[in-house]
């Protein structure tokens, strides 16, 4: 379940640093034998308006050198130096990567593959989460750490590992699934049995001695075995990050931790983070210039709003480029002013950092040009230099913002769970189901059209909430069932879509009608049959006179209930109902039976949002000026809008409603015109927006 906020109080990541939060993560260990860099750096960072960096992150081998030889001293002058120089410091424990001592004393500490071959040291990421020896060494050295600096006044927070994520086939990770199931299934071969549907080609088990984790050399055929190795995964890292934060918090149980997570990262059910960590931090990297600039900001936006949600608090942007980064297939600069506009974005969705990878460009190894803050030539007079340092100016002057929240009126659910039973289930498009597109698109929507949105559990309450919209949400256990029924009850909007209420919690088919359950009833239809589209094909629908394209998925549906207001034009389902619409207890159930490529909902979702009276942060009849949208932030009788330009054209005199100030300006407006890829950040008082 969320936390609520009822945005009366500011709600402050680190109360004894109530500021927004500018910084980057820094290695200076890379730079021991050249320290005069490390004076360079400090002076560097007052120019760039930084006032944070994440330090540690990969240092274990600086700390410890050898097994249980310690040396901090780099750590302490570096602290030392940040804090002189007005900085706060965010302390990584070092679990990331190991020092090679490290893995050839304790092998076991190393992953092991599917085919059973252990990985040699190398890379970082790379360790058991299971193994006892590698828990212990992260335990000692994240006591040692804790016990020397969680009480510095300097550092603000912890950063638990980096990047959690893989997954190993040891042995001992064996055996825990074995032990994960065996608490799961109540110890019942039978049960187990049963929930994997497993007499299926005779894969019956007789023990859960003989279960093996799903891979190419084992079974990847019993859907409920995939499902519940994915969840042990999850499962086993959050238990090695309790294992890691215990040490810290026995020292200082005040000092916030947070650990860094990814971008659309399928392996991790993040939601199981929600209730270890103080506060949600993430790495935003999206692929900019690659295409339409404003789907690619709706996608990250979708990101930022779901890590807002995940501890309904503000986030931190751990990481992002100031630049490019030097993984992606092409690497691209972010062109002039977007740096700044996409770092905004992340305080407009309800971040309190701007935090860069990294500080400093290193001279060698993989990451020698990847984007930082000050590159080879050590110089200030550079574009990245300049716009990090406009970035710090922009926070400095809107300082106030800082703790204040998000009020949503929509949400938009994301289950991965949902995700892993359908992209695995052998079935409608073999291998491109667009779960997490889809999602975007719905969010796109809500996006250009200004609205704020949350991106939610399925299990959480929903009752805040005019409107709420379920994709593709084909693994419907009995609590979402419950749940998404009693929302519409209790008099919500809901909009969901084909494939809702397929299987159950454990991917056993639901017998019966679907969508399953309570959920026939909530929408009022009934569904026959599912139509794969090929690529090449193209359905159709009719809605309010206009025809719709038609893509991927079409469900043939019966009404029973529900009111038609869309109907097929194509195919042997002609005539039949393409979106319905249910009044149910006090609230109302939309059903689109198909997917679209994207037409249709920009038309029919504000219609939906109008009805249900979502109000967006800026009053308009229309469409705005593409690439524009606007989000905002509220805290007591205080309202902050963020108005954004993802185009390379210029938006002119969007009439805003009512009188704001500019924070960036002093000015007074009600219109706002933007630069290409330009922002503006305005105050009104909420008192004024009724
Ligand atoms: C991730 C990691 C960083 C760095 C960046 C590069 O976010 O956490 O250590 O490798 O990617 O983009
Ligand atoms: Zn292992």
């Amino acid at each position: 379940m969320g936390i609520h906020n009822d945005y009366s109080e500011r709600n402050y990541v680190n109360p004894a640093f109530p500021h927004f939060v500018h910084g980057a993560d820094y290695n200076p260990e890379q730079w021991i034998v050249t320290k005069e860099i490390w004076g360079e750096d400090m002076k560097l960072m007052r120019e760039a308006g930084c006032n944070e960096m994440t330090v540690g992150i990969f240092s274990w081998a600086e700390l410890e050198p050898e097994e249980g030889r310690f040396d901090f001293s780099f750590l302490d002058e570096i602290i030392d130096m940040i804090d002189k120089n007005g900085g706060k410091v965010i302390l990584a424990t070092p679990s990331g990567a190991r020092p090679r001592w490290l893995a050839s004393k304790y092998p076991e500490v190393l992953r092991v593959r599917p085919d059973g071959t252990r990985i040699r040291f190398g890379g970082r990421h790379n360790h058991c989460y299971t193994s006892p020896a590698y828990r212990e060494k992260v335990r000692i050295i994240n006591t040692e750490l804790a016990r020397r600096y969680s009480h510095n006044p300097a550092v603000m927070a912890w950063h638990v590992s980096n990047e959690y994520g893989g997954e190993c086939f040891c042995p001992l990770c064996q055996e825990a699934f074995r032990g994960f199931l065996r608490e799961k299934y109540h110890n019942n071969i039978d049960e187990l049995n049963h929930a994997y549907w497993a007499r299926f080609w005779s894969h019956t088990y007789r023990d859960f001695s003989e279960i093996e984790a799903p891979s190419e050399y084992t079974d990847t055929s019993i859907h409920g075995l995939t499902l519940d190795w994915k969840r042990f995964v999850t499962h086993q890292t959050v238990d090695f990050m309790k294992n890691e934060i215990l040490p810290l918090k026995a020292e200082n149980p005040d000092l916030p931790v947070t650990t860094n997570m990814q971008y659309d990262f399928r392996d991790l059910d993040y939601f199981q983070f929600r209730d270890v960590l103080d506060f949600a931090s993430w790495d935003a990297y999206p692929r900019w210039h690659s295409g339409d600039d404003a789907l690619t900001a709706s996608a990250a936006a979708f990101w930022h709003d779901f890590y807002r949600c995940l501890k309904n608090k503000p986030f931190f942007l751990m990481e992002s480029t100031p630049s490019l980064v030097n993984w992606q297939e092409y690497n691209k600069p972010k062109k002039p002013g977007l740096d700044t506009l996409s770092s905004v974005q992340a305080v407009a969705h309800g971040s309190d950092s701007v935090q860069y990878f990294q500080w400093r460009k290193g001279r060698g190894s993989s990451e020698k040009l990847h984007g930082a803050v000050v590159g080879h030539d050590g110089s200030s007079d550079t574009r990245v230099f300049r716009s990090v340092r406009r970035t710090g100016d922009i926070l400095e002057q809107t300082d106030e913002i800082t703790g204040s929240g998000v009020k949503a009126e929509c949400a938009i659910i994301l289950d991965w769970e949902n995700r892993w039973a359908l992209e695995d289930c052998q079935g409608f498009v073999r291998n491109d189901k667009k779960y997490i597109e889809t999602c975007y698109q719905y969010h796109h929507v809500m996006w250009s059209r200004a609205v704020n949105c949350d991106v939610v559990h399925p299990h959480d309450d929903f009752g805040r909430y005019k409107l709420v919209i379920a994709p593709m949400l084909y693994m419907t256990d009995s609590g979402t069932i419950e749940n998404l029924s009693r929302y519409v009850r209790n008099g919500g909007t809901l909009i969901a879509t084909y494939h809702t209420g397929t299987v159950d919690g454990t991917d056993l088919c639901w017998l019966g009608k679907t969508p399953a359950g309570t959920l026939s009833d909530v929408f009022g239809i009934w569904r026959e049959e599912t139509d794969t589209l090929y690529p090449w094909e193209t359905g159709k629908i009719i809605y309010l006179g206009k025809e719709y394209a038609v893509k991927d998925v079409a469900e043939v549906i019966h009404a029973s209930s529900a009111e038609t207001v869309g109907e097929y034009r194509a195919d042997y389902y002609y005539g039949f109902p393409a979106v319905t619409r249910n009044s149910y207890g006090k609230g109302t159930a939309y059903y689109q039976a198909f997917r679209d490529d994207g037409c249709f909902i920009r038309d029919w979702l504000p219609e939906i949002m109008k009805e249900a009276g979502v109000a967006g942060n800026i009053p308009n009849e229309t469409e705005f000026p593409h690439g524009f949208t606007a989000h905002s932030r509220q805290s007591g009788g205080d309202l902050y809008l963020f108005c954004e330009n993802y185009s390379d054209s210029p938006v002119r005199d969007v009439h805003l409603g009512q009188q704001y100030i500019d924070m960036l300006t002093g000015e007074k407006r009600d219109t706002v015109s933007l630069e290409p890829y330009g922002l503006a950040v305005l105050k009104t008082d909420l008192a004024s927006r009724s």
